[in-house]
């Protein structure tokens, strides 16, 4: 069942999403060789728990930290490490703000230093799918508009789409329907309405869209060790068209 959120619902996720945005904003200034993502992982929770608001994917399902944090060829589900980042790697940090009740969530992937010029352009091709998916996100249209446009952007420019894990509705609960596949056909799937929530994350991968899931039971890697990235935002379908909550 998609739920309809009101104006007001909308506005709070809405202070939800702005937190989180000046958590991402932050982060980008703490980026840099020699950090490591257990830092930037505390950075986040206690910037949270400052602005009275809780990490909620520490203990959802198990999950143990307030991040996930996905270097190289992990997509996504990564532990935060006391392993420091290196100048060319590329670093996913996802998380959801818990504000009052009400939920925003965002993934954003991160240049350490100088990458390479594969590296750069998969972080490039990543962010601009997802305002491809964005554009396509206005009521009337169908889910698979949003998926449709994603995965034509990202294959012709050569990279491949992850299947295993696709955005999902959000409000008081991190996970809702619809589901939002960023892979498949046009004019399919539920009809987009005003007044629904819903996350576009699409994860793009240098090779194949295979993926493994490491012994810790999350880390999901490629299954070919190549490179992966993410790029998510959570919006707010309006009268005026979708309303990115956590915008930077
Ligand atoms: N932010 C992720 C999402 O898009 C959730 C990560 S799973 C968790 O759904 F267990 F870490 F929360
Ligand atoms: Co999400």
């Amino acid at each position: 069942m998609i739920t309809i959120k009101t104006p007001a619902e909308i506005s709070r996720m809405q202070e939800a999403g702005k937190l989180l945005a000046e958590i991402h904003r932050q982060i980008a200034g703490l980026i840099a060789p020699g950090i490591t993502t257990h830092e930037i992982d505390q950075f986040a929770e206690k910037f949270m728990k400052q602005h009275g608001a809780t990490p909620e994917q520490k203990g959802y399902k198990g999950y143990p930290y307030a991040t996930c944090a996905s270097v190289n060829d992990v997509i996504c589900h990564g532990f935060p490490k006391k392993e420091k980042l290196k100048e060319g790697d590329i670093v996913t940090i996802d998380m959801v703000v818990n504000l009052n009740g009400w939920l925003a969530d965002s993934a954003w992937s991160y240049a350490v230093g100088q990458v390479s010029e594969e590296a750069d352009k998969l972080l490039r091709v990543t962010k601009e799918s997802l305002y491809k998916g964005i554009e396509q996100a206005v009521a009337g249209n169908r889910i698979g508009d949003v998926s449709h446009a994603i995965q034509a952007y990202a294959e012709a420019e050569g990279f491949s789409v992850v299947r295993d894990f696709i955005g999902h509705g959000i409000g008081q609960v991190m996970h809702e329907d619809p589901q939002v596949p960023h892979y498949g056909p046009p004019n399919k799937g539920p009809r987009i309405k005003e007044g629904m929530v819903f996350t576009i994350e699409p994860m793009l991968n240098v090779g194949t869209y295979l993926t493994k899931i490491d012994a810790d039971g999350w880390t999901a890697r490629t299954r070919d060790g190549k490179l992966s990235a993410q790029y998510e935002h959570t919006l707010a379908i309006t009268a005026d068209g979708p309303l990115i909550l956590t915008a930077q």
